[in-house]
């Protein structure tokens, strides 16, 4: 069902969530590996460059066997330098890409994402390379293959009018979303793409790089830290901002336009940043300190926080949805309440730090996120996370039972089953291990895989290993059965 959803999935008290249709049908999508899925990258012809070990072609998707174009193979990204000017005047877009890679085969081609814009020039090792386009993929053909296990770097120029990816039958408007004043950029799953050429899946994260440059006046919010104070000269603005902790792309961002601004730190020692477009002025102080506050109480029950700040940005698109950005979640066109900042922040663990390796592990981000409102509203004394457990467990005829949250389907990615059924995992699981066993596992999620990935099955055994509890029928009910666990 359709993101608009969200923000009223998440602030629906228990037994308020709205119904979807969903089908019971869950038979396993067919697993297709991402070469024979794409036929689109042409033959390698790296026996006509007279190389001792033949070099082949990238695979044009990553291996995520439900998105099988998105990502790409045969390379692994370590950081995007972003240098792009845009105008929101002319909606034009303009700039560089440079990508630091390493290749994991030797490459006679691969492939970058990137939808529309016009690419006007790629370099590899500072070397002109051939380039072709076909749908959202961008082949590049260097002059020499690279060998397996070598670092390189793609230098791709290109400019145009961004567009978002309009999915109106699941996923709605997201990537690069024009705005009165500027932009409004929330990419996930697949968006980051309508703004910059990548390796665009969540299996490859990289550190980030941005130098926009932007008409005087207007702010650009992007990932991590402001590097330095704004340059500005002949009417522009340029901001550079710097992600140094590996990232998703879809939770890479510049938004851009007219800011409110509050800066500071947390009581517990984040640096802390609140934006507002003027119009959400209100929001401004409630923003700033929600974030602090609730970002130092996930730090004494997730782990330390695993970034360098914190915060949120309201701008004034109605998307209805918020989104966990890298350091900086973003509420589209309306006033955050407390449920759904939990929500994001509790993501920047959940999801940003740990991230997924394949989307039908969703439910890992998301039913973590919404177990994290629960337990917001447990801390705060508005109802224990057994209520909200109780009350969706009591409403036999929801769809959700038909859906089984362990394998988020492509064409319905963010069903609430995913979020709901999701979180009640969660607190199956801490029903069965009880409190101090639960929350060691959460924590050790964090930490252990910090920076990194994690599957399902690495949570459940992780799991079992900390509760020294045999789990399997109880995930397995609750994350694969197409109907409401009786017992477990
Ligand atoms: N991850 C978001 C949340 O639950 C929801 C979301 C999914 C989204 N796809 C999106 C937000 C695209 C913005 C853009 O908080
Ligand atoms: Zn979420």
């Amino acid at each position: 069902m359709g993101l608009r959803r969200l923000a009223l999935a998440l602030s629906a008290t228990a037994l308020g969530v709205s119904a979807c249709t969903s089908p019971g049908n869950i038979a396993d999508a067919p697993v297709t590996t991402p070469s024979a899925a794409g036929a689109a990258t042409p033959s390698p012809a790296a026996s006509a460059t007279g190389t001792a070990t033949q070099a082949t072609a990238g695979a044009p998707g990553i291996g995520d066997p439900d998105f099988p174009t998105d990502g790409n193979g045969g390379y692994d990204v370590a950081r995007y330098r972003l240098k792009l000017d845009y105008d929101p005047g002319t909606e034009h877009l303009k700039g560089t890409a440079v990508l630091e890679a390493r290749t994991l085969q030797s490459l006679s081609r691969f492939n970058l994402d990137l939808s529309g814009l016009k690419v006007e020039s790629v370099a590899v090792n500072d070397r002109a390379a051939r380039f072709t386009r076909s749908g959202t993929e961008l082949t590049v053909i260097p002059a020499t293959p690279l060998a397996s296990g070598t670092d390189f770097t793609v230098r791709v120029a290109y400019s145009g009018t961004p567009e978002p990816i309009r999915d109106a039958d699941d996923l709605g408007v997201y990537g690069f979303i024009r705005t009165s004043d500027g932009a409004f950029v929330t990419c996930e799953p697949n968006g980051a793409k309508t703004w910059f050429p990548g390796n665009d899946h969540p299996a490859d994260k990289a550190r980030f790089e941005f130098e926009i440059t932007v008409p005087e006046g207007l702010v650009v919010l992007a990932n991590g830290e402001q590097v330095g104070e704004p340059r500005t000269s002949g009417g522009k603005t340029t901001f550079v901002w710097r992600e140094d902790h590996p990232m998703a792309t879809y939770l890479a961002t510049m938004t851009l336009g007219e800011f409110v601004l509050k800066e500071g730190k947390t009581p517990g020692g984040i640096r802390n940043l609140a934006a507002t477009d003027p119009k959400f002025r209100r929001s401004l102080n409630k923003v700033y300190d929600l974030s602090a506050k609730i970002t130092d109480y996930w730090s004494t029950v997730f782990g330390d926080y695993p970034f360098s700040s914190t915060g949120g940005v309201v701008d004034d698109f109605a998307t209805g949805y918020a989104l966990e950005n890298q350091t900086k979640p973003m509420y589209g066109g309306f006033h955050p309440d407390e449920g759904i900042i939990a929500h994001e922040l509790a993501h920047q663990w959940f999801g940003n730090s740990v991230s997924i390796k394949r989307w039908r592990d969703l439910w890992l981000n998301e039913g973590f996120a919404t177990y994290a409102e629960w337990l917001w509203n447990e801390h705060t004394g508005k109802g224990t996370a057994e209520a909200a457990f109780n009350g969706y467990y009591q409403t036999e005829d929801d769809p959700m039972w038909a859906y089984p949250p362990g394998r988020a389907r492509p064409g319905d990615l963010f069903n609430n089953s995913v979020y709901t059924r999701g979180a009640m995992t969660l607190h199956a699981l801490r029903q069965r291990v009880g409190d101090p066993a639960f929350f060691k596992i959460l924590r050790t999620w964090a930490e252990e895989r910090k920076y990194g990935h994690g599957t399902t099955d690495d949570f459940v055994a992780l799991a079992e290993r900390l509760s020294g509890k045999e789990l399997d029928s109880l995930f397995d009910v609750w994350l694969f059965q197409p109907e409401r666990p009786a017992d477990w």
